[in-house]
């Protein structure tokens, strides 16, 4: 074994009604890329804001380059050499992309004034020595992409020069090409002696970046093993702590014909030119794909048909009958319902409880005539889809931003279904969830469709596009390049279409 950069002994740390981590020791060998899995609510995140000094630990000791290290604050870790990228994006959303790289250490004129020319060329070397070239230093971060912001809070964390770099969850935002260049940049990381803690729910990933793997279950640590010495099967068995099938079938719609449409688009163009004569139709009971690279138009389609997008032209059909959409209370009146990307951005209320986040949308339908709340109705309700999507929490309770990452996801999905849609419109419903979660997604979204309702499922995973959905559409520069079916679609027509080269 190498050099030890960080030692992590008996760590225990307590929430109310929770035991996030319990006893968890094992060591971090220098320069290495060290990958922490394990299912949502494992313990990952707590390990790591320990680690970067966000929580103490309530027993148990971290050791940092042989000294003790119990940090106040995670700028005080950020100075003894550890920097995390947060699982949740920590961006501040009014502040350009340089005042965020830099906050809290801007470049100042001699009177004292922030250098503002220089902070942004700064920003600029940065992110041009990374190779990130479309962000602009002068652009507010609430003008980004998930997917740019997600390469921002990389460049910021890189810029602190840390000795041992954590990433939660990383590239849940990021395309493929993303993906491949962040791990270029950790290749590069560990060949200067950096470290870096990665976690993710991506087990191809891990297999491919890691030195070494962790397991953790329940706030156990299960196992700490070379990378040689794992595969994908082991290390979800040892995850979810059983055997465990990953694998989804359904019977998929091979005819249409007979059908009238449940949901028409036609020639669907929106204001900001972000979508551009799209026709689709969407049958009773089909999953429909929706994939191609981020920026294409994905989720600008499923919000223009949601009325979250204005539209410019076009129009939308729903059983053969023409609707108005014009904003998101029209769709959901006519039975549709939207899962955005992204559970911080859009859709969590995070200070408040998950019972209120979960009946948010129902809640009328939870109301005495007086406008007073069915309490036990709720509660039973409530209680359900946190059982039905085995969602870990202490209570109905608890504030939403002390679940898990996958648990917040898991938590919005339960709104949506208790509402009962008919069209559910999915954006990247499975981001940030486990083998185990995921697997319970699928089913939910299978046995949905087999119960009529009609499902458009964005997302960026082949696997999960080709598995799931009878027809798949890609989209490529706010165009639909094709709708190929089930039987007819792999990975390869696929990403001719993705990359128009067809
Ligand atoms: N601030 C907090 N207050 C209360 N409970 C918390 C808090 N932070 C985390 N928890 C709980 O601790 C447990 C571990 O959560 P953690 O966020 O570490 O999981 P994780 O492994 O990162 O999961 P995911 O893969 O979903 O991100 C969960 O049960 C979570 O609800
Ligand atoms: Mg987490």
């Amino acid at each position: 074994m190498g050099e030890i950069i960080c030692k992590i002994d008996n760590v225990t740390k307590r929430f109310p009604g929770v035991t996030a981590l319990s006893n968890v020791s094992f060591t971090i060998e220098k320069g290495k890329v060290h990958a922490i899995v394990g299912e949502n609510g494992a313990g990952k995140s707590t390990l790591m804001n320990i680690l970067s000094g966000v929580y103490y630990a309530d027993e148990g000791a971290v050791e940092f380059l042989g000294e003790p290290a119990v940090f106040s604050q995670p700028r005080i870790a950020q100075m003894a050499g550890i920097a995390m990228i947060h699982q949740e994006l920590s961006l501040a959303p009014h502040m350009t992309a340089a005042e965020n790289i830099f906050e809290g250490r801007m470049s100042k004129h001699a009177l004292g004034f922030i250098n503002f020319k220089k902070v942004n060329q700064d920003c600029r070397e940065l992110l041009t020595r990374l190779g990130i070239t479309r962000i602009d230093p002068k652009t507010p971060v609430k003008n980004l992409s998930i997917s740019e912001m997600q390469l921002l809070e990389i460049a910021k964390a890189l810029s602190l020069n840390a000795k041992m770099l954590i990433m939660d969850e990383p590239t849940s935002s990021l395309t493929s090409t993303e993906i491949e260049f962040l791990h270029g940049i950790i290749n590069n990381l560990r060949s200067d002696g950096v470290t870096t803690l990665y976690i993710s729910h991506k087990l191809e990933e891990v297999l491919y970046i890691a030195d070494t793997i962790t397991v953790l279950r329940d706030g156990w640590h299960i196992t700490t093993q070379p990378k040689e010495e794992m595969d994908e099967k082991k290390l979800i068995n040892l995850m979810v702590g059983r055997q465990f099938n990953q694998m989804i079938q359904r019977e998929y719609m091979v005819r249409y014909d007979d059908k009238t449409p449940l949901l028409e688009v036609r020639n669907l163009y929106d204001t900001a030119g972000r979508i551009k004569n799209v026709s689709f139709a969407l049958y009773p009971g089909e999953i429909l794909g929706l994939t191609g690279l981020v920026g294409a138009g994905r989720s600008e389609l499923l919000q223009a048909v949601f009325g979250a997008q204005k539209l410019k032209s076009g129009d939308i059909f729903l059983n053969g009958r023409k609707v108005t959409i014009n904003k998101p209370g029209d769709a959901v009146g006519l039975g549709i319902g939207l899962i955005p990307e992204g559970r911080k951005i859009q859709g969590l209320f995070l200070k408040m409880p998950v019972e209120d986040n979960m009946v948010m949308v129902y809640l009328k339908r939870l109301c005495y005539k007086t406008g007073i709340i069915k309490k036990k109705k709720t509660r039973e309700l409530v209680t359900g889809y946190i059982e039905k999507l085995s969602i870990k929490t202490p209570s109905i309770n608890q504030i939403v931003s002390n679940l898990s990452g996958g648990n917040q996801q898991k938590t919005i999905i339960a709104r949506w279904l208790m509402n009962n849609p008919k069209i559910l419109l999915m954006d990247e419903p499975t981001h940030g969830i486990d083998v185990a979660a995921k697997s319970e997604i699928y089913r939910i979204i299978r046995d949905l469709a087999q119960a009529g309702v009609s499902i458009i499922l964005l997302s960026s995973e082949m696997i999960e596009v080709l598995s799931l959905c009878d027809r798949i559409m890609v989209m490529h520069h706010g165009e639909l390049k094709g709708i190929l079916n089930h039987d007819g679609a792999d990975q390869v027509k696929i990403m001719s279409y993705i990359l128009d080269k067809s």
